[in-house]
């Protein structure tokens, strides 16, 4: 699924379509996890063009989706679902839900203590938390060729743009906010980039650019590309991303 924008980042639901549509296609093992049962109120947290959500509603449970975009909650409306606008940071629901879901959506959130706090405030009692997420370690090299291009182009690098957490240390996020953590791991997971790594960086390199002049983008993005081609673009000239997965399920205490 997708994301949490940060400020600086607009999604267009096309182009998501185009450079991200492996997101939602790469969730199944967390769908998996979560296992949705007919009847189950599940929320959908980073919904994104709700691709996932619609899938997981498939089985009979009723799915309710959440984004901080716009133009990604109207895709996921059009697709039929109960699809909100909100903040991940702020979630307003109390006690109603069995399950609350995410897929590569949390490492947008920076403040991971209030989203957790609202996760657990959505739950009932014994409801469960499944996600998946950027981990520690997660496009590594595309943040340190990032930084590096800017560098290189005399511009300044923000401290970082998302949350990779590693498995201790979310867990422990977890259980102090009443959770009891029932698995957790930290996969690598080599992904694939279906429109290589100039879209990937289009499509989500938005919070690196923040405070550079529109006039430098494309220097900055090329020399990225040229430093990442040894490491993540093969010799038949396909990219993937050094992505590490942190998958989890948790229970409401
Ligand atoms: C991810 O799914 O791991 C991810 C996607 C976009 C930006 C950063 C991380």
């Amino acid at each position: 699924m997708s994301a949490l924008p940060a400020a600086s980042q607009r999604w267009d639901a096309a182009d998501y379509a185009a450079h991200a549509g492996f997101v939602p296609a790469l969730g199944q093992d967390v769908a998996a996890l979560l296992a949705p049962l007919a009847g189950e109120r599940i929320l959908d947290l980073g919904c994104g063009d709700g691709v996932l959500s619609v899938r997981l509603a498939a089985t009979g449970a009723h799915v309710v989706g959440i984004d901080a975009s716009p133009e990604l909650v109207a895709a996921a409306r059009a697709r039929g679902l109960d699809a909100r606008v909100g903040d991940g940071h702020a979630l307003a629901t109390d006690g109603g839900f069995d399950a609350v879901f995410s897929n590569a959506a949390l490492h947008w959130m920076r403040q991971p203590e209030a989203v957790v706090r609202g996760v657990r405030r959505a739950l009932r009692d014994g409801g469960r938390f499944v996600a998946e997420m950027g981990g520690h370690g997660n496009v590594a090299a595309i943040t340190t060729a990032l930084r590096a291009a800017l560098r290189l182009h005399g511009q300044a690098a923000p401290a970082f743009a998302w949350y990779f957490p590693s498995a201790d240390e979310y867990a422990r996020l977890l259980e102090r906010n009443g959770f009891q953590v029932d698995c957790m791991a930290l996969l690598p997971r080599p992904t694939p980039l279906p429109t290589g790594i100039d879209g990937w960086l289009r499509t989500f390199a938005a919070p690196w650019l923040a405070g550079v002049a529109p006039q430098h983008h494309a220097d900055v993005l090329a020399t990225t590309a040229e430093l990442l081609a040894p490491a993540l673009r093969d010799s038949d000239g396909r990219w993937s991303a050094d992505y590490m997965r942190l998958r989890f399920r948790a229970i409401a205490a």
